[in-house]
């Protein structure tokens, strides 16, 4: 999808419909003043009840060649005072989809301006909103699918405004949408595409002709490494696991880099202590927070962001096999603690337990991992919001604030001392699984020790990195999480250090 941006009155753009946005009560006066060369018919459809404005709520008028465009298209904000910048995103993806479903190849767009939300941000929350929401995961499928797509969006404007701010806006919505989307794509491939090796292929290929590194350590480094935490995962497959690092250096000198950890089990069986067959091809998101890494990554590089990152990808499948983990093997990890490891599902944590330990070499100031990691925080939070745990207020703070600012929310879960009790074991230095209690808790209190005294914020990832169900931006499968909400954050860390 291509956007331009273009300073003409709103009917006169070469395009097959017109989006406009509303909030609830009545058409703002750009919405009159348009509708004055449409012969009152928006004011009507208000007047009967037919477009109220309300959230998520889309209404389409045809114009039957009374003016230059096929169809005019109305979104709804809800209400005004309870406006949040979401809801520009929605309310854009759903018009853009009215758009496809009457397969208009190209659509106007009349921006409004919105409280506490500038032109620039407006702009990148529109874009955001139309590649987002018409994303489709239809590589697999020989046959295209059932409607066309929206090839451009031209935004209209007024001629007093800044077209360069304007235009950076849909820079910075391109970059962001696009790394989601790539992001969704390799959740999204099953299991026999995205395999360890081709994740770090995918790694590589980003990587090239940007200022972006990337080395991936294979089984021999890991092994040297003595990170048989992760070995013993990677162990039970025939194919190699290994461990992606990237590298974006927006900052040159000695500042200190924010390590981004993701979990990356690109198919999860749960090995020897096998998963219920019912809905188990799902588990090929097990790699999303891996994947989330590589995307902020991406955008980073294209955002051209002044920070220091270094991402840090443990890959590996999960499966049974004769060379497989047992229940009861106890494992020395790169930190030296040894580990009894009760089921070969809690694999997450082995993983990124090593991935943490390497972590440390880089100093980081602060360590985020993202991971599809428990079942009990989908039980917990659902999928509407990201589990957190973590060793420090202050980036607690700032990831929660990120959350509200992007749309990605997170929701803090304590870790006490208390359950360290939880993961106590009577031959090893610590067992990977508590009891049935506290799930999520016990996840985050088991890699901790991995942290040393390094701040760090563990990110849970289990329920908001699949949608059910389609809705507004997200279509159903993998979503993406954790790229608009990384991105936003470091902004907040350029902009306070
Ligand atoms: N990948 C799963 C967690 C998961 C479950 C993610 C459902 C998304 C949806 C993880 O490796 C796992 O199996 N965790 C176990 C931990 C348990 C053995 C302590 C779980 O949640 O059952
Ligand atoms: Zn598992
Ligand atoms: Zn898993």
């Amino acid at each position: 999808m291509e956007f331009s941006i273009k300073s003409i009155p709103f009917l006169g753009a070469d395009a097959e419909g017109l989006l406009l946005f509303s909030f609830e009560g009545g058409p703002s006066n750009q919405l009159k003043e348009i509708d004055k060369s449409l012969g009152g018919r928006i004011g009507r459809a208000f007047k009967r009840g037919e477009f109220k404005g309300k959230e998520r709520e889309v209404y389409s008028l045809s114009l039957w060649g009374e003016a230059r465009y096929e169809r005019i298209i109305l979104a709804g904000l809800g209400q005004e005072s309870r406006f949040n910048k979401d809801k520009v995103r929605m309310a854009s993806a759903l018009g853009v989809k009215e758009a496809r479903r009457f397969k208009l190849s190209y659509l106007a767009i009349a921006p409004m301006g919105f409280g506490g939300c500038g032109h620039e941000e407006t702009l990148q929350l529109m874009v955001e909103g139309c590649l987002l929401g018409t994303y489709r995961f239809d590589r697999l499928k020989t046959k295209g699918g059932e409607d066309g797509d929206v090839k451009g969006c031209v935004f209209i404007t007024e001629t007093d405004i800044d077209m360069g701010v304007m235009r950076q806006g849909i820079e910075r919505g391109i970059a962001i949408a696009e790394s989601v989307n790539h992001v969704r794509d390799l959740i999204n491939s099953p299991g026999n595409i995205i395999t360890p090796k081709a994740l770090a292929r995918e790694a590589k290929r980003i990587a090239r002709g940007s200022q972006l590194t990337c080395k991936v350590l294979n089984l021999d480094d890991i092994k040297r490494l003595g990170m048989n935490a992760f070995l013993s995962v990677a162990k039970g497959s025939a194919e190699p696991g290994c461990i992606i690092i990237m590298e974006y250096r927006g900052v040159g000198g000695r500042e200190k880099p924010v390590v981004l950890a993701g979990k990356a089990v690109t198919f999860d069986s749960g090995g020897i202590s096998i998963k219920p067959s019912k809905n188990m091809e799902q588990m090929k998101y097990d790699m999303a927070g891996g994947g989330a890494v590589i995307g902020v990554i991406e955008a980073l590089a294209r955002l051209k962001l002044p920070v220091n990152v270094v991402g840090i990808i443990p890959a590996t499948e999960n499966l049974p096999g004769g060379r497989a983990t047992k229940p009861g093997d106890v494992v020395k990890s790169m930190s030296g603690k040894t580990i009894e490891i009760i089921s070969t599902d809690a694999e997450g944590r082995m993983i990124l337990a090593d991935a943490l330990s390497y972590a440390l070499r880089y100093k980081p100031r602060v360590i985020i991992d993202l991971a599809t990691l428990t079942g009990a925080c989908v039980v917990a939070l659902g999928r509407h919001a990201i589990g957190m745990m973590g060793n420090n207020r202050k980036y607690l703070d700032m990831i929660r604030e990120a959350g509200e600012a992007s749309g990605e929310r997170v929701w803090e879960l304590p870790i006490w001392e208390e359950y360290e009790d939880l993961i106590k074991s009577d031959v090893a230095d610590m067992k990977n699984v508590g009891d049935r209690s506290a799930g999520t808790i016990v996840g985050a209190i088991f890699l901790k020790h991995f942290v040393e005294d390094t701040p760090w914020v563990h990110l849970d990832i289990a329920g908001t990195a699949w949608a059910d169900k389609e809705s507004a931006y997200q279509p159903k499968g993998a979503t993406g999480v954790g790229v608009r909400l990384l991105i936003e954050f470091l902004e907040h860390l350029i902009e306070d250090e």
